[in-house]
């Protein structure tokens, strides 16, 4: 299928105008004015390869596919407070105070929707701009309306949304979520298995919008909206983003696994002081985080198949919230690995990371590549995406891929495929 153009404005519209909500808004519109720059997103400035090694071609990934041109968005967004974007930036405290007064104008005219949000799945929020209806699916129709009028609002071709909301109090896959009907009567029994963003998710999906998720919330990781997302055409990924700690955690342990180096120890700690940080100072939050934080290890080094390397491998993950910090975390882990004759070694890691910086870029691939997907007729979970994530989404039956340079590979490929150049795989004459 003939890839379409990206004629028109984009817009990306974001529940949860936090930290890394207003950081990636306030952040295009500082690049766009030619005041920054978009260091850490691939369609802004990455590069690919095409072709054979023998002859050297690296345009650039934007040169490539036909990414929607950064200067064509527009914003739009939910949450539980009503600052603008502007003022909810300020309390963030992830961006300098003058460059976001450079931007007050911009920022200031986002306004957040009313929430679709209810305070037992994240109980240390206690915002009020809230909506109230008698059912889920209420709220969901709620959603759809106002999607429905952002667009024509502010003249838009399309639409994507990305969860940047707090992160919810940990859910199992359950029976209501297995299919569309159960899910729908779900929304309208209002079951408790049917968090606020899965609503927002469902809002999306069925208006054909792509979805991406930031948090470790379920939200598009079910068969539900798998399928749903297969019948009205649109491409989803999901979920968490991977900054930080995991990112770390994913470049490092295939490098250490490839030379067949024994692992017997991870222990991963954070102190953050930002809101995420005091929503994930809940057990319920926390648990949502560490399941998606502890998977990683597991699928890059197999221990049921590399047992005399990985099999006592002991992984251990803690987030601390501690306010002095703010948005600036420090990560630290301890590895203790062994290599010839069982000799021990230790490797330490002292992260000092700002979350919202690495975070942003991902919001801007993710919201850009999934249109790119949309619009060259890609449906379902974009597996391709999972670079982006730290717990991926994957096709039904297939191990998610948690190591970067495999994730690399898939990305570029695709990129190839859409593009209709030659995919590389590293063999005979492609080297
Ligand atoms: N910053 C990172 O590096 C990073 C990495 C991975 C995942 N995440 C996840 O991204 C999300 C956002 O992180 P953040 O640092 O911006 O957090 P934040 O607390 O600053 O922002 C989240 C915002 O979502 C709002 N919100 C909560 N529930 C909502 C709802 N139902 N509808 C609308 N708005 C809602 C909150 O009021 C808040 O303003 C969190 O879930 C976090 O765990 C962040």
């Amino acid at each position: 299928m003939e890839t379409k153009k990206p004629t028109g404005k984009l817009g990306i519209l974001i529940p949860g105008l936090g930290a890394v909500g207003t950081t990636f808004i306030a952040g295009v519109y500082a690049i766009n004015k030619g005041m920054s720059r978009p260091v850490g997103s691939l369609t802004q400035m990455g590069r690919i390869r095409l072709g054979k090694r023998t002859s050297i071609n690296k345009p650039y990934i934007k040169d490539v596919v036909d990414i929607h041109p950064l200067e064509d968005v527009v914003f739009g967004g939910w949450d539980v407070f009503d600052d603008n974007v502007y003022e909810a930036a300020v309390k963030a405290q992830v961006l300098d105070k003058n460059l976001l007064d450079s931007l007050k104008p911009e920022l200031e005219a986002i306004k957040p929707m009313k929430a679709v949000f209810d305070k037992s799945y994240a109980k240390r929020l206690n915002g009020t701009h809230v909506k109230e209806a008698p059912t889920k699916m209420d709220l969901a129709n709620s959603l759809m309306q106002e999607i429905t009028e952002f667009k024509d609002k502010n003249n838009c071709d399309r639409l994507v949304m990305v969860w940047c909301g707090s992160t919810e109090i940990y859910i199992e896959e359950g029976p209501v979520h297995q299919t569309i009907e159960s899910l729908e009567e779900g929304l309208r029994n209002n079951h408790k298995d049917i968090p606020p963003s899965m609503i927002y998710t469902y809002a999306a999906v069925k208006l054909g919008i792509p979805y991406a998720n930031g948090a470790p919330n379920l939200s598009c990781d079910v068969p539900a909206i798998v399928e749903l997302s297969r019948q009205t055409g649109t491409p989803i990924a999901g979920k968490d983003f991977k900054t930080g700690q995991t990112l770390m955690k994913t470049i490092l342990a295939p490098g250490l696994k490839c030379r067949a180096l024994g692992i017997n120890g991870w222990f991963s700690t954070n102190i953050l002081g930002n809101r995420d940080g005091e929503v994930l100072d809940d057990p319920d939050n926390f648990k949502s985080k560490e399941v998606s934080k502890l998977g990683v290890l597991e699928d890059i080094l197999e221990p049921e198949l590399n047992q005399e390397l990985y099999s006592d491998l002991y992984h251990k993950v803690r987030i601390n919230y501690y306010p002095p910090r703010g948005d600036n975390k420090e990560g630290w882990d301890n590895i203790d690995i062994f290599g010839w004759l069982d000799y021990p070694m230790q490797i330490k890691i002292d992260f000092l990371c700002k979350d919202s910086i690495l975070a942003a870029p991902l919001v801007l691939d993710l919201a850009l590549f999934l249109d790119l997907a949309k619009r060259a007729g890609m449906s379902g979970v974009q597996e391709w995406l999972s670079f982006y994530l730290k717990s991926p989404q994957a096709p039904t039956g297939v191990r998610p891929m948690h190591d970067i340079f495999k994730q690399q590979i898939k990305l570029e490929n695709t990129i190839r495929y859409i593009a209709r150049e030659e995919l590389i795989t590293h063999l005979g004459q492609d080297y």
